[in-house]
């Protein structure tokens, strides 16, 4: 029998790049129940992943990769792996800060702060201003991040501004229209989410074998191309990266229109 050629899987795609990539890295806890350890170190197995695909971005170029690394639900988990995934992320922002700052990513944080221990705190924001004049990839971590909630955020910022006669009157001059439904358009909403001047996601990856959302980027998802992965998150490589891009490159999007 004839040996497959494998090699093209081994190349770097070419050619045309999804913009923005958003990814829900999952099976960090499977990964280290299979192997008998604590959920705790598959989310520090996790966190290299993290920066061989935050590499492997630069490299390809992608101007903006979207990591959910703790959503609003997740609370729900036990104190002690609660405490592991934050106490990661923190020592993710200081050990990470200088090759972020070298290799020019921007780093951004979506979700509410509330709930976030202080020291994560600090030294995420002070990450995210050691890096705010970088020019290359745009690296967003959704922590204690919900969609829904993101989206009552901006309802309540919206109803926050157009609160009485005055302001409503300021909005509609600066955007020079006269009524609600003039103002209150799709990109008017789109500019009250978290991180507004991101371009939608192009590619959307999950890992760890679930094909849900799980309350992930709701509303800039609508187009994107999705992707599931079954590889667990600890297992995921840049070469299954290129595989997602690759597959990506071939999609026709249509967005509700014909094919040219
Ligand atoms: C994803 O891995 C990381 C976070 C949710 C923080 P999980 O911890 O959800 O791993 P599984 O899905 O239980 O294997
Ligand atoms: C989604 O994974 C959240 C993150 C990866 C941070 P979960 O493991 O929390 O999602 P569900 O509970 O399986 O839907
Ligand atoms: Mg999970």
């Amino acid at each position: 029998m004839e040996a497959l050629d494998n090699s093209v899987l081994l190349e770097a795609p070419t050619g045309f790049m999804p913009r923005h990539i958003a990814i829900i890295l999952d099976g960090n806890g499977r990964w280290a129940e299979q192997r008998g350890l604590i959920r705790a170190e598959g989310h520090i197995r996790g966190a290299l992943t993290v920066q061989e695909i935050v590499e492997e971005s630069v490299r390809l170029g992608v101007e903006r990769l979207t990591l959910y690394c703790f959503s609003s639900e997740n609370w729900k988990r036990p104190q002690d792996e609660i405490n592991a995934l934050m106490e990661l992320l923190k020592r993710y922002m200081i050990e990470q800060r200088p090759k972020l700052i070298e290799n020019q990513i921007r780093l951004r944080v979506i979700g509410r702060r509330e709930r976030i221990p202080r020291d994560t705190l600090l030294e995420m924001e002070k990450t995210i201003e050691a890096t705010s004049n970088n020019k290359g990839l745009a690296l967003v971590l959704a922590v204690n991040y919900g969609s829904r909630a993101e989206i009552v955020d901006a309802v309540r910022k919206i109803a926050g501004e157009l609160s009485d006669e005055e302001s409503k009157n300021k909005a509609f001059e600066k955007a020079g229209v006269s009524s609600i439904d003039e103002l209150v358009t799709e990109r008017f909403f789109e500019s009250y989410l978290y991180d507004p001047d991101a371009p939608d996601p192009d590619l959307f990856i999950r890992t760890g074998g679930e094909k849900r959302l799980s309350n992930y980027l709701l509303w800039q998802l609508s187009y994107a191309e999705l992707w599931f992965d079954d590889a667990l998150w600890p297992d995921f490589t840049k070469e299954k990266l290129w595989e997602a891009i690759r597959w990506f490159q071939t999609r026709r999007r249509r967005f509700g229109g014909l094919d040219k």
